[in-house]
C-alpha cells in the first residue's frame, strides 16, 4: 500500500488532479482513526474541494468510504424495502404522510430522521411533538415494528456514517458546507448505510433549499444518483419547489396536524397530490406496478383509512398518544396566536420560504443554536398560498409561540416575505423534473 500523505491529497485536489480511490479511502479512515489527521488539513482538504470540485468518481468513492466508516444496515424483510430522503425544507412533513402510505401498500419503511437544521424543520421534532412519542428506540424493537407496521422513525445513531457526522463538524465551522460534490456524499454515504434497496431523493429547489436554482439541483441530483448506482441502489430524484412552504403549516405539532388531514382523506390538497405522487414513484420502485397502478393504490391507500391505520401503529408503537390520529387536537398549540390581515388587494406573487422558515424558529419551533429546546407547539398556519387572489383585511396566516415577543419579531419577518402583485402570477409547478438511475445522464423527463 503506497505511503498515504493529507498535504499531497490536498495539493492534488487544489490542482484539480484526480484522487486514487485508495488516496480516498485513506483520507476518510483518517478522519475517525486515532490519532485523527488534524482539523487545520481535513479543512484545507475541504476548502480545495469547494473551489476545485470532485469528479464523480472520486465523489462515488468517497461516499462509500463514508457509508464504510460505521455499521451498514441491513434489513431481515420479506418485503422491498425504501427509503426518502428530503434535502431539506420548510413545511416538509412528506415522510408522516408518504411512509403510512408505502406500508400500507406492502413496502416496509424504515426511516432514520434528523432534527431540523437552521431554517428547515426535521422530522424527528415534528414526531416528538406527538405526546408520549419517543424516537430513541433499540434496534430490536425498531425492527419489530417495522415489521408490525410496515415502517418507524428513529434518530440516526452516531454509528451511522461517522466520517461525515466528523466532516460535517468541520464543514459548518469552515464555510464548506456548499459543495455538491460534499453535500452529495454527506446525504448518500448515511442513506447507503441505512441498507434501503430502493431511495427515493426529493431535492428542494428555491429560496428555501440548500440549491437555489434549478441547474445546481439537478447536478446535485445527479451526482446522488451516481453514488446510488455506484452502490447499485435503485434510485429516483425529483426536484420539488422550495420557493414557498410545503402545505400550509409550519412547526411541529402543526404540522402534524396538518399531515393527519391528509391521511384523512385531504387528497385534493397540493401538499396530498404532492405527498401521493411521491409515494407512487416509491411503489413503482417497489415493483408494486406500472405508475397509473401504483398512483390509484396510494390514493386508495388514503381514502380506505389504511394509511392512517399505519400510522397510528407506529405511533402507539414508539409509546405516543395514537388517539392524535382522530383527535388532532390533542396536539397542542402554543398558548400566544396572532393572525395577521393582508395589507393591499392583488395576487400573492411570493412567499419566502427561507424567511417563513426564520420566522418560525423565532415563534419557536426551530433552534438558534445546537442545544436549544423547541417548542412543540410554535409555528404558522398559512391562510392563503402563491397565486390566491386576496383582498385588504383577509386573513394572510395565523402564528403560535408562548411569548407575545416572539410574536412580534416573527411579525416583522413574515410581513417582509409576503409579496403582493396586481397581476396574477404564472403557476409554479410544484415537481420541477424527475431523475432516474443511469438515465440520469440523459435528459431528464418533465413533470406535468
Ligand atoms: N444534509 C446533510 O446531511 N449533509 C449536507 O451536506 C447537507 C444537507
Amino acid at each position: 500500500m503506497a505511503v498515504f500523505h493529507i498535504g499531497e491529497c490536498i495539493r492534488k485536489t487544489k490542482q484539480k488532479i484526480p484522487l486514487s480511490k485508495e488516496e480516498i479511502r485513506q483520507l476518510v479512515q483518517g478522519v475517525t482513526a486515532e490519532p485523527p489527521i488534524p482539523d487545520y488539513q481535513l479543512a484545507a482538504w475541504l476548502m480545495a474541494v469547494c473551489f476545485s470540485g470532485l469528479n464523480d468518481e472520486e465523489t462515488a468513492e468517497l461516499t462509500m468510504a463514508m457509508r464504510d466508516s460505521g455499521q451498514v444496515l441491513h434489513w431481515d424483510l420479506d418485503g422491498p424495502v425504501a427509503d426518502k430522503h428530503s434535502t431539506g425544507g420548510v413545511g416538509d412533513k412528506t415522510t408522516l404522510i408518504l411512509a403510512p402510505i408505502a406500508a400500507a401498500c406492502g413496502v416496509y419503511m424504515p426511516k432514520m430522521s434528523g432534527r431540523g437544521l437552521g431554517h428547515t424543520g426535521g422530522t424527528i421534532d415534528k414526531l416528538e411533538s406527538i405526546p408520549g412519542l419517543s424516537t430513541a428506540l433499540d434496534p430490536k424493537d425498531f425492527l419489530a415494528l417495522v415489521r408490525k407496521a410496515g415502517f418507524a422513525v428513529a434518530m440516526q445513531t452516531g454509528n451511522l456514517a461517522p466520517a461525515d457526522k466528523k466532516l460535517y463538524a468541520l464543514r459548518d465551522v469552515t464555510e464548506t458546507v456548499d459543495s455538491i460534490p460534499l453535500i452529495c456524499a454527506s446525504i448518500m454515504s448515511k442513506k447507503l448505510a441505512t441498507g434501503a434497496d430502493h431511495i427515493l431523493l426529493d431535492v428542494k429547489v428555491g429560496s428555501g433549499a440548500f440549491m437555489k436554482n434549478d441547474a445546481d439541483a439537478a447536478e446535485l441530483a445527479r451526482r446522488m444518483l451516481s453514488a446510488a448506482n455506484a452502490d447499485k441502489k435503485d434510485c429516483t430524484a425529483i426536484l420539488t419547489d422550495m420557493d414557498r412552504p410545503l402545505g400550509m403549516c409550519i412547526g411541529n405539532a402543526i404540522e402534524v396536524r396538518e399531515a393527519i388531514e391528509v391521511l384523512a382523506g385531504d387528497t385534493d390538497s397540493e401538499l396530498g397530490i404532492f405527498c401521493i405522487t411521491l409515494a407512487a414513484e416509491i411503489l413503482r420502485m417497489a415493483g408494486k406496478g406500472s405508475p397509473a397502478e401504483c398512483l390509484h393504490m396510494a390514493k386508495q391507500a388514503v381514502t380506505s383509512g389504511a394509511a392512517m391505520e399505519r400510522f397510528a401503529m407506529m405511533i402507539a408503537g414508539q409509546g405516543g398518544d395514537a388517539r392524535v390520529t382522530e383527535n388532532p387536537a390533542l396536539l397542542k398549540l402554543s398558548g400566544c396566536s396572532r393572525t395577521l390581515k393582508v395589507a393591499e388587494n392583488g395576487w400573492i406573487s411570493a412567499m419566502h420560504s427561507e424567511e417563513i422558515g426564520r420566522a418560525s424558529v423565532l415563534l419557536g419551533a426551530g433552534r438558534m443554536t445546537k442545544n436549544d429546546a423547541i417548542d412543540p407547539g410554535a409555528g404558522i398556519r398559512l391562510c392563503r398560498k402563491n397565486g390566491d387572489a386576496v383582498q385588504k383585511g383577509d386573513a394572510l396566516l395565523t402564528m403560535y409561540a408562548s411569548k407575545e415577543s416572539q410574536l412580534d419579531e416573527a411579525e416583522a419577518m413574515l410581513r417582509g416575505a409576503v409579496v403582493i402583485a396586481a397581476e396574477k402570477p404564472a403557476p409554479a409547478p410544484l415537481i420541477h423534473q424527475t431523475l432516474t438511475g443511469p438515465a440520469a445522464d440523459s435528459a431528464p423527463k418533465a413533470e406535468p
